[in-house]
């Protein structure tokens, strides 16, 4: 069945002007994220991460941000999982944040690094123990008999190493996201959307507008 009316929202929420932007677009994601978190956004801090495989397959997931530094975006994970893989072939990766509360999204791209072993291990000595047993045993993206399997692994591990400092394991780390390129976008009436691009050209931080 055709749903042509699926969704007639207008977006009334807000408007955005180059005149209130800042220069730096790190500065206004900042601003961006702050609000979102003050209008308790709902999973203010996922983010859609997209790579692209050898074969040119583009794949999506979400994963959480867990810092932002004027470097860039943080997300941890498994370095043996497919996204991994993907970043290992291909380091050029899209983000994508949607805050449907405040009409908002904003679209990241730039080039994923692996972030040092300390920086990982300061994030991994922060998790509860279970987490990090689950990091342990995880092998992200491989193929598993069953359920109970990992169940099964994750009880043994678990009572195993109760007593024990875990370590983080080489295969889980976390990565940043360098940007190279934003675009701020604000729902407005009539699908009129505002769309502010932001490219780094020879260092510095080019702002445009787009068409809605
Ligand atoms: C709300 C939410 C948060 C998630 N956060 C993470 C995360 O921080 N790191 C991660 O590896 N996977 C996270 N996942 C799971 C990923 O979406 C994905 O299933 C997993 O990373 C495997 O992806 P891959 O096979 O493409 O590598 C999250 C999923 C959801 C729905």
């Amino acid at each position: 069945m055709r749903q042509n009316h699926i969704n007639n929202k207008q977006y009334l929420r807000g408007e955005l002007l180059e005149d209130n932007m800042y220069k730096d677009p790190m500065d206004q994601f900042f601003l961006w994220f702050k609000e979102a978190v003050s209008e308790n956004a709902k999973d203010v801090n996922s983010m859609i991460l997209a790579t692209t495989s050898q074969e040119l397959t583009p794949s999506l997931r979400v994963v959480l941000l867990k810092n932002i530094s004027t470097l860039g975006f943080s997300f941890f994970t498994d370095y043996n999982s497919r996204k991994a893989l993907e970043i290992s072939e291909n380091p050029k990766a899209s983000l994508l944040f949607f805050w449907s509360e405040l009409e908002r999204q904003v679209r990241i791209e730039g080039k994923v690094k692996k972030l040092t072993p300390e920086e990982s291990d300061e994030y991994f000595n922060e998790r509860d123990y279970g987490s990090k047993i689950a990091a342990l045993i995880s092998q992200q993206s491989t193929r598993w008999l069953s359920r109970n399997e990992l169940d099964d692994k994750f009880k043994l591990y678990f009572d195993k190493h109760k007593d024990e400092k875990i370590k983080r394991p080489v295969h889980w780390g976390g990565y940043i996201l360098i940007p190279e390129k934003f675009e701020f976008w604000q729902g407005r009436e009539h699908r009129l959307n505002d769309r502010i691009v932001y490219d780094l050209v020879d260092q510095k931080w080019q702002r445009y507008r787009i068409a809605p």
